[in-house]
């Protein structure tokens, strides 16, 4: 259990240097789908459609990298003010963990949660875009 998760933290350490501008974007549009698809199935009472699109952004935001220089900035200042792999982290972990929101409360009927979870979710996307969209 242990090796698997050293093998996954490696797996992902090494596929995290790969991760392009394009697989951004491509990560981002899967989001912005995902949402849509969230609110549809608000709209209709649909909790297949809401289920689906809470887990594929789940998938996409837990890969969202910000660019690799400033992993590899040597300087611990200049790190310290992009801060830009702590701020991507903390916003995808609140993202992550309203989609358990949506997924858990809809299912149950109370879609109240539901939505004020998704707009929470709305809130940190802008929140990111408002401050790094030019990364
Ligand atoms: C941690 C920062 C961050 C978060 C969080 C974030 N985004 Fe983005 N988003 C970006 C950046 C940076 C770009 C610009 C990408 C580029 O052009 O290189 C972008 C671009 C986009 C685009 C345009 C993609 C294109 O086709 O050019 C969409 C759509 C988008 N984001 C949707 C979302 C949605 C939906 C969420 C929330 C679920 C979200 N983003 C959360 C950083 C973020």
């Amino acid at each position: 259990m242990k090796n698997l998760a050293i093998a996954l933290l490696l797996s992902s350490v090494l596929f995290a240097q790969d991760y392009t501008k394009e697989d951004r974007i491509k990560d981002m549009q899967i989001m912005a789908a995902a949402m849509s698809n969230i609110e549809t199935g608000f709209f209709y009472n649909n909790n297949d459609l809401v289920q689906k699109g809470a887990l594929s952004l789940s998938d996409a935001i837990r890969r969202i990298e910000p660019p690799l220089e400033e992993k590899e900035e040597k300087d611990p200042m200049t790190r310290y003010m992009n801060e830009k792999v702590k701020f991507t982290n903390k916003l995808a972990k609140k993202i992550n963990d309203k989609t358990k929101v949506i997924i858990q409360r809809f299912k149950e009927g109370d879609t109240a949660q539901a939505v004020q979870a998704y707009t929470k979710i709305m809130t940190k996307c802008m929140e990111c875009h408002s401050q790094v969209r030019n990364w």
